[in-house]
């Protein structure tokens, strides 16, 4: 039912909504009840002709159990979501799956960019894709992120996979998501982070494997990706890889 409202699109999405949801039914309760009993309360001891005022300490037992028994049943609840909670926060922000995939995030003023291993399957030769605005995934794929910052604080938040985290400069964070459902979703950056933060959005796509093939071919540098495949003593007239990048 829910997928309806909310799209959900990576494994650990159910987890951050269960624990929303957990936390919403308890609060929700109490402010239910709190709210009932109070109102009807307020309506049955209005003020009437003819009844005095009465005067309650709240000292006897009798009246004080109105103050503990729901004070020690609100800190079982406490204890229910910090549980919840901590358990979500192990699995996804501090328990980190083994990664298929690497790709570094870059937060700047006012635009994400990415870079990603190309062909060849690793990051920081000359066949990398860089793109600015968009991402594109394997669908169930285990990716970590390398996310840094050029300026200032900013947060890369996919409300689809249910992930926010913040980008500090000088720091590289690293965390996990793993999509499971194909489809565009937005990225926002969910930090304040100067005149343009309201656009600093992008897109990221989850697609199946055979076509996250074809964008890797259709998007890295082909000369690139044919220098590295030179040998590494090149007869003459042939730039070398170091000459190439200059
Ligand atoms: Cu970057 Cu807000």
């Amino acid at each position: 039912m829910l997928e309806r409202y909310l799209t959900a699109a990576s494994t650990y999405a159910h987890s951050i909504d269960h624990l929303f949801i957990l936390i919403a039914a308890i609060v929700g309760f109490w402010l239910i009840a709190a709210e009932t009993i109070m109102f009807t309360l307020v309506f049955k001891f209005r003020a009437k002709n003819g009844r005095p005022t009465q005067y309650i300490t709240g000292e006897e037992k009798h009246l004080k159990r109105w103050i503990t028994i729901p004070h020690a049943m609100v800190l079982v609840c406490d204890v229910v979501i910090i549980i919840g909670a901590i358990s979500v926060w192990y699995n996804i922000k501090q328990n980190m799956p083994v990664a298929d995939e690497t790709v570094r995030v870059i937060g700047q003023q006012w635009a994400w960019s990415f870079q990603q291993a190309g062909p060849d399957g690793v990051m920081d030769t000359p066949d990398d894709i860089r793109s600015v605005g968009e991402l594109h995934v394997k669908i169930n794929t285990t990716y970590h992120f390398e996310l840094m910052s050029r300026d200032v604080v900013h947060s890369f938040a996919v409300p689809a996979f249910r992930l926010k985290q913040d980008a500090l400069p000088g720091r590289t964070i690293t965390g996990w998501f793993r999509p499971n459902r194909l489809g565009t979703y937005d990225i926002q950056c969910t930090q304040m982070c100067g005149l343009g933060h309201a656009l600093m959005a992008g897109r990221i796509v989850v697609e199946t494997p055979q076509d996250h093939a074809a964008w890797l071919m259709r998007n890295s540098n082909p000369a690139a990706a044919g220098l590295q495949a030179l040998p590494a003593s090149p007869p003459d007239g042939t730039l070398t890889l170091a000459e190439a990048r200059r």
